[in-house]
């Protein structure tokens, strides 16, 4: 069977297993347990091949990281002088990136989030709000020139998409460019995380306020998805740009 004739049965398969639900103490036990395959100690291939999609000739923009992990793109952005910000609800990931990045950074209340903290770098282009997403607003955070999800919108339970593009929304600035990578796969096989996101889940929560367009869809099975009983498992990048931008 060819990969496009594997798409088109996903989007219309109904029996799949992901009904499954990961809550904040699962994540979190995820990090204590070091059970973080997603962790990837390179610069993600699919950032550096389309950063300048998400630059678009600007230099030192404001880029958000939602569900952020301890993903190293965070620091090479910030080298270049861009503003970084994260959100990630485990206090274990964000202190495993200070430390293992080498970075030193200060600690403090967030003003409008009880119980979070934010962890800034003492460079102050790099902080990551060690809280749920949902608790952050753009009167906390302001508005972001540019997303990098990776392991954000694939990690989110299917049935919280809606919430989560919400809030990625209204994130967005006017010339906002979001770089989103979904992970396509027979949801019958595996139940996630990382979900399956059909294409018609991105046009739903996103493509009434957003211009989406695919700009890579690449082969990415290695033995990681072989051991969940995959054959097929491939990485597609989107940028999305709001409708009413230039
Ligand atoms: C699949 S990992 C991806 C991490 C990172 N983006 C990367 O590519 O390495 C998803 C991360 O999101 C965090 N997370 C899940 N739901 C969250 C939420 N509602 N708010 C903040 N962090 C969340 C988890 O703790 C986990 O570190």
């Amino acid at each position: 069977m060819d990969s496009s004739s594997v798409v088109s049965e996903l989007n219309i398969c109904s029996d799949t297993k992901q009904n499954r639900v990961l809550t904040e103490e699962d994540w979190k036990q995820k990090w204590e347990n070091k059970n973080t395959g997603f962790h990837q100690v390179k610069i993600h291939k699919l950032l550096s091949e389309f950063l300048d999609t998400m630059l678009n000739n600007r230099k030192q923009l404001k880029i958000f990281f939602p569900l952020c992990g301890k993903a190293v793109d965070m620091k090479w952005l910030a080298d270049m002088g861009h503003n970084v910000v994260g959100a990630e609800f485990s206090e274990t990931a964000i202190k495993g990136f200070f430390e293992e990045q080498n970075i030193s950074h200060v600690e403090e209340a967030v003003p409008g989030i009880p119980g979070a903290k934010v962890f800034k770098s003492t460079s102050g282009n790099l902080s990551l709000y060690c809280c749920s997403i949902y608790d952050i607003s753009d009167s906390i955070v302001g508005k972001f020139d540019g997303i990098w999800d990776r392991g954000g919108l694939v990690a989110v339970n299917p049935r919280d998409r809606e919430c989560y593009s919400n809030k990625i929304l209204s994130l967005m600035d006017k010339d906002c460019r979001y770089l989103l990578v979904t992970v396509v796969y027979d949801p019958k096989l595996h139940a996630g995380p990382p979900f399956y996101v059909p294409d018609e889940d991105v046009e739903t929560f996103f493509g009434s306020l957003c211009n989406i367009k695919c700009l890579k869809i690449s082969d990415a099975l290695g033995p990681v998805q072989k051991r969940w009983g995959l054959d097929f498992f491939q990485e597609k990048i989107y940028v999305l740009t709001p409708k009413s931008s230039s």
